[in-house]
C-alpha cells in the first residue's frame, strides 16, 4: 500500500469484530511508528498498550465513570487547563462537528431528536467499540505547544501504520473524561496526563457506521498558494 492510498483510505473505525490483534504486529507498527518526527527530535511521548484483561479492566474503569455520570457523581475528568474544545466553538467549525455527528448517527440508524441511543453510541467509546486493543498516548504537562503537535504525528503515522496492515483505528479524545482514573490506574508519573486513547482492531466491514460518506474541506479552503 502507498502513502496515499493510507492516508485516503484510513478512516475512523467504530465498530470491530471480536478478533485479536497480537503483540508481534503491534510491535512491528511501533518499530515504524518511532521514527515519526519531533521537533528537537525530543519524542515527548509515550503510548501505553492494553489487551486481554489490562483491556477489560479499563473497559471496567468506562463503566464506573459511566454510572457515577448517571448518578451525578464527580465524573469529570477533563482538566480545566486542558480541554479538548474550546468552550465556546465558532463556525465554520460548529457545522463541521455537527455535520459529523448527523452524518455518523444517520449511518448508525439513530434519529437526531433520540438522544438516549445517541448516549449509548458514545459510550462505546468506553469499550474501544468493541476493539481488543487500545492505546494511550502519554504527554507530560510541563511540555509547550509544540509536543502537543508533535504528539499528532506520532498518531498519524500510528493509523496509517495499522492501515497498511489491514487493521482499523479510532482516536478518542473521549477517554480525556477518564484522565485522573486512567492516571491512577496505570500509575503516571506527577506531570504525565494521558492525551488520547486509540481503539485498534479489525473493523467490521458490514457495519454502516464504518462506511458512511465523509467530509473534508477543499484545497483551496485548506491552502493559499502564493507566488507562483
Ligand atoms: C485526536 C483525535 C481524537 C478523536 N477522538 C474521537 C473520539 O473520542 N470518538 C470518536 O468517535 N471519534 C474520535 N475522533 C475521530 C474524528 O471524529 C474523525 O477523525 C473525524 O471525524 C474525521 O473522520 P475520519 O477519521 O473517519 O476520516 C478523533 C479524531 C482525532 C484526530
Amino acid at each position: 500500500m502507498n502513502i496515499s492510498d493510507a492516508v485516503r483510505q484510513r478512516r475512523s473505525i467504530r465498530d470491530f469484530l471480536p478478533r485479536a490483534v497480537d503483540q508481534q504486529t503491534l510491535r512491528e507498527v511501533l518499530e515504524v511508528a518511532r521514527w515519526a518526527p519531533s521537533g528537537g527530535n525530543i519524542q515527548a511521548w509515550r503510548i501505553i498498550a492494553v489487551a486481554g484483561a489490562e483491556r477489560d479492566a479499563i473497559v471496567t474503569l468506562g463503566r464506573e465513570h459511566l454510572a457515577s455520570q448517571q448518578s451525578g457523581g464527580l465524573a469529570a475528568g477533563v482538566e480545566d487547563a486542558y480541554p479538548i474544545y474550546p468552550r465556546e466553538i465558532w463556525e465554520p467549525l460548529r457545522t463541521r462537528r455537527y455535520t459529523l455527528a448527523e452524518d455518523m448517527y444517520r449511518a448508525l440508524g439513530i434519529p437526531r431528536d433520540d438522544k438516549p441511543a445517541r448516549l449509548r453510541h458514545v459510550a462505546r467509546n468506553f469499550e474501544f467499540f468493541g476493539a481488543p486493543l487500545g492505546l494511550f498516548f502519554v504527554i507530560d504537562r510541563r511540555v509547550a505547544h509544540g509536543q502537543w503537535a508533535h504528539l499528532g504525528m506520532l498518531i498519524q503515522t500510528v493509523a496509517l501504520l495499522l492501515e497498511e496492515r489491514g487493521l482499523g483505528s479510532c482516536m478518542q479524545e473521549a477517554w480525556a473524561a477518564l484522565r485522573p482514573a486512567l492516571a491512577r490506574h496505570f500509575a503516571l508519573a506527577t506531570d504525565e496526563m494521558i492525551y488520547c486513547g486509540m481503539a485498534v482492531g479489525h473493523p467490521d466491514r458490514t457495519k454502516a457506521v464504518n462506511d458512511f460518506p465523509r467530509t473534508r474541506i477543499t484545497i483551496d479552503e485548506l491552502a493559499e498558494f502564493r507566488g507562483f
